[in-house]
């Protein structure tokens, strides 16, 4: 018998639990519906919370200004990252979306993009790439509220990148291989390993056109005790939650990962740049964490 504490759970990838730490990033957006000055406004993002969080939402909301202050402490600047990513997505996604055809979300978790920007996106398909029991429950959780979501371009593409090619799982669909696509890979390439990093990325260069852009965020080493406890603390709860970290790729090195598969990079911010460029209220990016976007 395995003893367990009651917070741990088991690898994310043995289950048919959907993942937890798409919960935390959903829970993220929720609570930036509470604030004026907002890095990311999403709606939708309340919706999808399960019981759990809708009960952290709360006591959170409790400890109103308390948490206001914590927010600006390096120590929870892991909060701040997930949401200027997700801004910095939004902003090359609505640049690039007159020149491409589709829209490819890889890892989408709750991401609610195609509703967000429906009215940008028209009728390109967009294509939700997931873990089957994440894809399920986000399914069910929209079937539940057709009066909140009324785009109905969304395909559902359920994979493990660890065993599985997107080129298969995406095959019977109407994908079109070639086309120019915006991939969205957002908080995900860190849970993975260096050859599922890889393998899709080969897999992204075999399915998209000329014109693609892929916009990502990847983990780094940090040094120095300001970012390394913050690091070695988040690293250990996600190995608690069963999201272990597995791959990481220092910004100064991204272009060698990205650039064998034929993506150059057109923009990145690390830390420093994305607290300058989207963060508010004196809140800070971790420095583990940068975002990176990259053309075909
Ligand atoms: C931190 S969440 C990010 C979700 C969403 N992109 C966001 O930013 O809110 C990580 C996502 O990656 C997915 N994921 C993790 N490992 C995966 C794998 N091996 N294959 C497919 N998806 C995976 C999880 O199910 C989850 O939705």
């Amino acid at each position: 018998m395995t003893l367990r504490l009651p917070f741990t759970r088991p690898d994310l990838h043995t289950t048919d639990r959907p993942s937890s730490t798409a919960q935390w990033t959903t829970l993220g957006r929720a609570l930036e519906l509470r604030r004026e000055e907002r890095i990311v406004t999403d709606v939708y993002a309340p919706v999808f919370l399960s019981d759990v969080s809708q009960v952290l939402l709360q006591s959170l909301d409790l400890v109103g200004p308390v948490f206001r202050q914590a927010e600006r402490l390096t120590l929870v600047g892991l909060a701040a990252s997930g949401l200027c990513r997700h801004r910095f997505i939004d902003e090359h996604l609505v640049a690039a979306l007159p020149s491409v055809d589709q829209v490819l979300i890889l890892g989408a978790g709750y991401d609610s993009r195609a509703y967000r920007f429906a009215d940008e996106i028209g009728d390109r398909p967009v294509f939700e790439v997931d873990l089957a029991p994440l894809s399920r429950r986000k399914a069910a959780v929209i079937d539940a509220h057709p009066e909140l979501f009324e785009h109905a371009s969304i395909r559902r593409v359920e994979i493990d990148f660890r065993t599985q090619s997107l080129q298969s799982q995406l095959a019977g669909t109407d994908f079109a291989v070639g086309a120019a696509t915006f991939v969205v890979w957002e908080g995900v390439s860190m849970y993975l390993d260096a050859s599922a990093v890889a393998g899709t990325l080969g897999a992204l260069v075999e399915l998209c056109g000329a014109g693609s852009v892929l916009a990502m965020d990847n983990w780094q080493t940090v040094r120095g005790p300001g970012g390394y406890l913050p690091r070695r603390l988040a690293e250990r709860a996600m190995a608690l939650i069963g999201e272990p970290i597995g791959f990481a790729v220092d910004a100064s090195e991204v272009a060698s990962v990205l650039e064998p598969h034929g993506f150059v990079v057109d923009d990145l911010a690390e830390g420093a740049e994305m607290t300058a460029r989207y963060a508010t209220g004196g809140r800070r990016c971790d420095p583990g964490m940068y975002v990176v976007a990259a053309r075909l």
